[in-house]
């Protein structure tokens, strides 16, 4: 994007009118019902949020997998990394959800609608040297608890980002990958041409520790994946694209 482009977007997205979810009081009864409620497809039931006339009702239903990992942090202070935020409502969800942690969202679009003292919004696109530069300026030192890949979905982004985000997560804390199976489902997210395994593929080999065939990943940052990652656990939610993996980090 041209250098005048996404100035003239940056400043057009800090004068937009946003939500401010501080001031929303929502009876939490259930993440699942925060996700219908904000609109994000990780719930069980929700309307087509990529296209606003569709009456379609989609859900990958990833909720109770979240709970089941996440439901004793509820109230602890940290600091959660979304990559991919589309116009915010799983960030919103999750600030509502963890009263008490920082919800950090990645995207390279400007759509994000909601605010709040505890959601910080960084512009990026994973893809472009410049803006990763300026990414790791902003979040130089930083450790986050969570950190869930929801981008673009292509292979070769699922693996380098979670090679490059894997040291930005703390100690005993989450990578969570949600839909890693979309470029064995979707022909068009599958930019390897062959030269990568797909990633439950990949997944499986993290799981025993299993060297692998790769042009992105090389054998030293392999054995800093098998060194670091003690757990790996993979759930199928209610679509054929529905799958959700989470790490854990030693
Ligand atoms: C599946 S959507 C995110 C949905 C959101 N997490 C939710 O649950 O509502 C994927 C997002 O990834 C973003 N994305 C795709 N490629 C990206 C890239 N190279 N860098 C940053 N964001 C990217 C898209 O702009 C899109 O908003």
């Amino acid at each position: 994007m041209k250098k005048t482009t996404k100035l003239f977007k940056k400043i057009i997205f800090f004068l937009k009118k946003k939500t401010n979810i501080d001031s929303q009081q929502i009876e939490v009864t259930s993440l699942d019902k925060l996700f219908i409620f904000y609109g994000t497809d990780k719930a069980s039931n929700v309307k087509n949020q990529y296209d606003v006339n569709s009456k379609q009702i989609v859900g990958h239903g990833y909720s109770k997998f979240y709970e089941k990992h996440f439901a004793s942090l509820r109230e602890n202070k940290f600091d959660l990394l979304e990559i991919g935020t589309w116009f915010g409502a799983s960030s919103a969800a999750f600030a509502k959800y963890f009263y008490n942690a920082n919800i950090y969202g990645i995207d390279r679009n400007f759509k994000f609608k909601y605010k709040s003292k505890r959601i910080k919004f960084l512009n990026c696109d994973l893809t472009n040297y410049n803006d990763l530069t300026r990414l790791e300026k902003n979040i130089r030192g930083k450790s986050f608890k969570i950190i869930i890949e929801d981008g673009s979905h292509i292979l070769s982004h699922i693996i380098k980002n979670l090679i490059f985000f894997l040291k930005y997560l703390d100690n005993d804390g989450y990578f969570v990958i949600e839909d890693f199976n979309a470029p064995k489902n979707y022909n068009y997210l599958n930019d390897c041409a062959n030269s990568e395994l797909f990633f439950d593929e990949i997944l499986s080999n993290i799981k025993n520790k299993k060297y692998f065939n790769s042009k992105i990943l090389s054998q030293s940052q392999q054995k800093y994946i098998f060194e670091n990652i003690e757990s790996v656990n993979v759930y199928k939610g209610i679509r054929k694209e529905s799958d959700i993996a989470f790490l854990k980090k030693k």
